[in-house]
């Protein structure tokens, strides 16, 4: 979904998922079957009911929104017109929880037409007024005296004008409450190219296709970094970042370095990954690897975003465990590489 969308419309219909999925589906597992002609005089009544809420919001001045989950599409629309249609990567129908229990709520989204939407956060700026110059006096084309009046500068688009969050809430009016994202939020469909659900490869490289991009971080980044700006100066806001991006790049360095030495143990036969029948994260020294990238480099991230580095980032799980995994990576792979040490006793 483009974020852009929550510019104007405040009503949305969203369409009858295809059968208990509201993902996209092809065409063919809604058609077919129905030969008994109850049941297709039900279809045709539902059909029906849906093309008259289709007319009354066509009817209406506002503009409005036809989600179709099945055909993966948002169509803005105004008094029966397409006017933009956005792709819709990928759907997900959520139930609030209150003290962990799950309250469903009985109602069906689809087929009804939810109206008085509101963004949050709000929109900041409501509207640009652009004063056109003074016309030039009357007659003074004739004489040439005056020259022509500057023409307006041109309006920007709405995309220009309005900055759109990433991420943001639609509320509407009855309690439903769409949220649009940039991307897929499901983190467990990601694989990199060896297969694994990891979002970088073995390699340091980013899985783009399920990540920002550059730009997105970028952009991402400005607005965190506006709010700092609230409390802080825009120096103090700064040397944070440097620092906190000299510990990403520190801890990407070590995780690099002990995944080449995981990827010698693997190539030895030292231990089996996914690519020889076993599984990469399971073996005592597949554990050491893990704790250096799963643990070790994300707690002393989480320090140095959320503390500004210090003590924790050291102590708490930090570097000092850190280094030494990796160190004892490398003696455990040095050991068996010059048979200092027997190599494990082969399973039977
Ligand atoms: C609501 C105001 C407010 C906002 C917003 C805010 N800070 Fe702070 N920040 C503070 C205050 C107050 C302290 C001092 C807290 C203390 O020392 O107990 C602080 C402390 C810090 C420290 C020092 C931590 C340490 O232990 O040395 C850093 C670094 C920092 N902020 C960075 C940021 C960044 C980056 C952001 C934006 C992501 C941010 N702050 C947003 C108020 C704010």
């Amino acid at each position: 979904m483009r974020p852009g969308l929550g510019l104007m419309a405040a009503a949305v219909l969203v369409l009858s998922c295809a059968e208990g999925s509201c993902h996209k589906a092809p065409a063919s597992t809604t058609a077919g079957a129905d030969d008994d002609p109850r049941a297709n005089v039900a279809r045709l009544q539902r059909a029906n009911a849906l093309l008259q809420r289709q007319i009354d919001l066509a009817a209406g001045k506002d503009f409005y929104l036809v989600l179709d989950p099945a055909a993966g599409s948002l169509v803005l629309m105004l008094k029966g017109a397409r006017l933009q249609q956005f792709g819709v990567r990928g759907l997900q129908v959520g139930h609030p929880r209150v003290s962990w229990v799950g309250l469903r709520d009985r109602r069906r989204i689809e087929d009804v037409i939810w109206s008085k939407g509101e963004l949050d956060p709000p929109r900041l700026l409501d509207r640009l007024v652009i004063q056109a110059a003074p016309p030039a006096k009357e007659g003074a084309e004739q004489t040439g005296k005056e020259a022509e009046p500057t023409p307006p500068p041109v309006p920007p688009t709405p995309e220009e004008l309005y900055p759109v969050p990433s991420r943001y809430h639609i509320r509407f009016a009855d309690g439903l409450s769409m949220e649009v994202r940039p991307r897929e939020a499901d983190t467990t469909v990601i694989q990199n190219a060896g297969g694994l659900p990891l979002p970088t490869e073995l390699d340091g490289r980013f899985v783009d296709k399920f990540l920002y991009t550059e730009q997105e971080r970028d952009k991402a980044r400005k607005t965190m970094q506006a709010s700092c700006r609230r409390c802080h100066d825009s120096s103090w806001v700064d040397g944070h970042w440097e620092r906190f991006m000299n510990t990403i790049q520190h801890t990407n360095g070590a995780t690099l370095a002990a995944t080449q030495l995981m990827q010698d143990i693997w190539k030895r036969d030292l231990a089996q990954n996914h690519t020889k029948g076993g599984n990469p994260f399971d073996e005592f020294i597949e554990k050491v690897w893990s704790d250096v990238w799963l643990f070790y480099a994300n707690t002393i991230r989480f320090s140095s975003a959320m503390g500004g580095g210090g003590d924790y980032s050291v102590f708490a799980d930090g570097k000092y465990h850190l280094s030494r995994a990796v160190r004892e990576m490398e003696d455990w792979l040095k050991a068996r590489k010059t048979g200092t040490e027997k190599p494990p006793a082969k399973k039977k």
